[in-house]
């Protein structure tokens, strides 16, 4: 029998980190946050100083670059040795990470890395292609998505509490012109699996959402 994962697809700030994470947590699975691959990917581009339109250099970047992981209480993230996790959040290494994440060449490259997380008991999965390529295969899907004004709020909550400086508006302007991009790409781009639970959390708490997606998988 194949290794259970749950996916949980959706656009950027629409809490599928914290949900992720809990929900490994509560069933002992192990988590994949995909979107920090993508954006090691640009920390290390950037570190190379490579130009980013190059899809070529990027994809040797993708090929070399050596990442570790550690889920402790947050995500520890090291690339080449060094420790990038605090540059891992802010917007210019997310916008970037949505840049070179549209090179199908770039994805071919991370699909395996991302595939390796696959072990035992369980994964969590969060990205926007978990449940449509990386692990379409998944008996467990959920797309979760909330209006782009309350995820332009969240994501600057939560900025500010990791001491970054923010600009709501601006903010909610990115984040708009990055879903776009995701949905709009050619590979993998962000879209619903037919087969995944839909939740709209704008209205929701997040321990609402936990509740309902860990209700749902139990029951399946
Ligand atoms: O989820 P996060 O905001 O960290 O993702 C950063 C960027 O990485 C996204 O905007 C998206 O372009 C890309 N990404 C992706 N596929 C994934 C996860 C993230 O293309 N599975």
């Amino acid at each position: 029998m194949s290794i259970p994962v749950l996916t949980i697809d959706g656009p950027s700030g629409a809490g599928k980190g914290t949900v992720s994470r809990a929900i490994a947590m509560q069933l002992g699975w192990g988590y994949l946050d995909s979107g920090s691959i993508y954006r090691s990917l640009a920390i290390a581009s950037n570190q190379q100083e490579i130009d980013i339109t190059d899809v070529a250099k990027v994809v040797r970047v993708a090929e070399s670059m050596l990442l570790k992981f550690e889920c402790a209480a947050e995500l520890n993230v090291k690339l080449n040795g060094k420790d990038i996790t605090s540059e891992l959040s802010t917007e210019t290494t997310g916008n970037t990470a949505s840049i070179i994440a549209a090179y199908p060449e770039v994805r071919a490259v991370l699909l395996q890395k991302q595939k390796d997380f696959r072990q035992a008991p369980g994964l969590v999965a969060d990205g926007r292609d978990m449940g449509t390529v990386v692990f379409a295969d998944a008996e467990k899907k959920v797309f979760l998505t909330a209006s782009a004004e309350e995820r332009g709020k969240r994501r600057y909550k939560q900025l500010i509490e990791k001491g970054i400086n923010a600009n709501l508006a601006q903010l909610t302007e990115e984040i708009e012109v990055r879903d776009q991009r995701d949905r709009e790409r050619t590979s993998a781009p962000l879209k619903q699996a037919e087969d995944a639970l839909y939740i709209d959390s704008s209205e929701l708490s997040i321990e609402q959402v936990i509740q309902e997606v860990l209700d749902w998988v139990r029951f399946l």
